[in-house]
């Protein structure tokens, strides 16, 4: 049955000239009928270059919008239409504006993981790969406001020293994950080192080893000569990490760090997607003009 989903997905997907793009935390049957799985720097270079003329974005909504953002010529499907990430809804363009009313001349840098709206009232935007080096560049005389992960945004002042207004928004699955869990598997494997995403929050980041985003997890393990991981992130990324590195152990810190939204996309859904040519993400033209300049200056800022 499984396999005669696949079959009907690969023929459509020929018919429909599309390529299938999978976030690290979509399930692994997902991402492994996914031309390109990646993190969301990853993807949008991929979408930015793609001469697909379909996108199938196995993601959540913003990651979509980027797509349809970068390549305004293509047809972009997000498989749920329901796919959000409660982060992104976490702060609105109204909010931002009232914001940067009130700090006059600052720069904005937004997360990735934002609504169209709000990159397109940002000077720039980054995501978890490229945040560091994207605010070490920014003039050093500049206020900058950054929204909308308090965690990830206190990470970037730790470690740049930049101080930064921060908005109060996180990320729902990032926030379940506690530091006694860490400690726990810590205790529980003492070999293993603790790879963390930034969206944790400030006392799991300092109970980790390294702090990264999904895809530089896979390129500092598949590098690493250590043998075994707590991987402190969405639990999707076991199934990615374990493909890339079948001889290395990784252990999920907690299993309760599962993101309901990232989940709901499933192999049907990816069927019904490309039959219907379904959820179809477009973003007003006017939007997208000014959410496009953000997203540029995230893209020139490729970290190695
Ligand atoms: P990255 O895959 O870019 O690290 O992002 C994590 C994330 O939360 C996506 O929603
Ligand atoms: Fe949003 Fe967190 Fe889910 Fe990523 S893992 S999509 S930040 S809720």
């Amino acid at each position: 049955m499984a396999s005669d989903i696949k079959e009907k997905i690969a023929d459509l997907k020929r018919q429909r000239k599309a390529v299938i793009l999978a976030h690290n935390y979509q399930i692994g049957e997902v991402q492994d009928i996914a031309d390109l799985t990646g993190d969301s720097l990853g993807l949008s270079m991929a979408a930015s270059r793609t001469d697909a003329e379909t996108i199938v974005f196995c993601g959540v909504r913003f990651m979509a919008e980027t797509a349809a953002i970068l390549s305004p010529d293509k047809t972009v499907l997000l498989p749920d239409e329901t796919a959000g990430c409660p982060m992104a809804d976490m702060i609105n363009a109204e909010q931002l504006a009232k914001l940067k009313k009130k700090h006059p001349g600052a720069l904005v840098v937004c997360y990735v993981n934002t609504t169209a709206e709000v990159k397109a009232l940002s000077d720039c935007c980054c995501t978890s790969s490229n945040a560091l080096e994207l605010v070490r560049r920014l003039p050093a005389d500049r206020e900058i406001i950054f929204v909308p992960d308090r965690n990830l945004g206190q990470y970037i002042i730790d470690m740049t020293g930049r101080d930064m207004v921060l908005w109060p928004g996180y990320c729902i699955t990032h926030e379940r994950i506690m530091a006694e869990d860490v400690l726990k598997a810590k205790a529980e494997h003492p070999d293993a080192l603790v790879i963390a995403h930034p969206e944790c929050n400030s006392e799991v980041r300092a109970c980790s080893d390294k702090l990264l985003s999904t895809g530089q997890m896979l390129k500092f393990a598949a590098r690493s000569d250590r043998r075994s991981f707590i991987v402190v992130t969405e639990i999707g990324i076991i199934h990615s990490l374990r493909k890339a590195c079948p001889d290395k152990e990784f252990v999920p810190v907690s299993q309760a760090a599962v993101c309901r939204n990232m989940k709901k996309i499933t192999l049907e859904k990816v069927l019904w997607s490309l039959q219907d040519m379904k959820h179809q993400v477009t973003v007003p033209e006017d939007v997208r003009v000014r959410a496009r300049r953000s997203l540029d200056r995230m893209l020139e800022v490729i970290p190695s």
